[in-house]
């Protein structure tokens, strides 16, 4: 999709409250298009209308509910959809979770992502419309302190790669891509993480920081959808990229 095309258009951003959702609906809006931003958070999307004006339409409600994805694909019919949204997983060692713990990045991020996939494939979105869907570098090492948060990001890359085949058979047009971010400590779900992860270690905050390399923030996670949405999706295999501080990266 060209910058032009983007500019005017809908893009729904879910986890628009903080984190790299907040960073990618700031970048969207700053080349016109008209977002609507996603999240169980009222005061924090308020704040972030207060900054973007009315390029920014906040949406209070659960991206796990599939009557908010139907309603809410209905109401909006996005050119982009961004799913960002995210539980934090609870960090501990495997016995020490239980199975709800353990699941809660299956009952909401896995979730999201088949329920709003799914509906993007209904409805369906108008041809050449993108959906992104936030999977992790953790999908393919795994996460030892994060219970089932690396095999739920794996279904993600799954899921996406899945609705991208059916849009092809069926003719539809519709992208679908996932996206694998690498551990930062600069959004609220990766501090946690990292901080978890730095005590296992016995490796102090800032060195173990430190050794992470430049953290991705927020603003890269933003310009990267952009670069995303504008390049054109590769001739053919399912798009997975990984996502660090340098950009983006095609998954081997
Ligand atoms: N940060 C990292 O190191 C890292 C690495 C790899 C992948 N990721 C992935 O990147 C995505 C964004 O993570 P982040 O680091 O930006 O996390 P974050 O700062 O904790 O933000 C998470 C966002 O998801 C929203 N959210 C969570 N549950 C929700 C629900 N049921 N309904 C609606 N919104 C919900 C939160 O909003 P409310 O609380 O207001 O609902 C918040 O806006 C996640 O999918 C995460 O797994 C992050």
């Amino acid at each position: 999709m060209s910058a032009q095309e983007l500019s005017g258009s809908t893009a729904l951003v879910t986890g628009a409250s903080r984190g790299f959702g907040r960073g990618i609906a700031i970048a969207l809006a700053g080349v016109g298009a008209n977002v609507v931003g996603v999240a169980r958070d009222r005061a924090r999307l308020e704040e972030l209308r207060a900054q973007l004006g009315d390029a920014f339409t906040p949406v209070a409600a659960d991206v796990a509910d599939p009557v908010v994805a139907g309603e809410l694909t209905d109401i909006y019919h996005p050119r982009v959809l961004v799913l960002a949204a995210g539980a934090a997983p609870l960090s501990r060692p495997l016995h020490r979770h239980t199975w709800e713990t353990f699941s809660s990045n299956w009952n909401t991020d896995v979730r999201q992502v088949f329920h709003w996939s799914r509906e993007a494939l209904l409805r369906p979105l108008d041809e050449g419309s993108v959906v992104i869907a936030f999977s992790s570098g953790a999908a393919l090492r795994g996460s030892p302190l994060s219970g089932g948060y690396a095999g739920s990001k794996a279904t993600i890359r799954f899921v996406a790669a899945y609705a991208a085949d059916e849009s092809e058979r069926a003719g539809l047009g519709i992208r679908f891509v996932s996206v694998l971010p690498q551990l930062t400590p600069a959004t609220e779900l990766g501090a946690a993480a990292v901080a978890a992860y730095a005590r296992r270690a016995g490796t102090d905050l800032a060195t173990f920081t430190e050794n992470l390399g430049p953290p991705l923030t927020p603003e890269h996670a933003g310009k990267a959808i952009l670069d995303l949405i504008e390049t054109p999706a590769p001739g053919e295999g399912a798009e997975a990229y990984l996502l660090t501080s340098g950009g983006l990266r095609p998954v081997p």
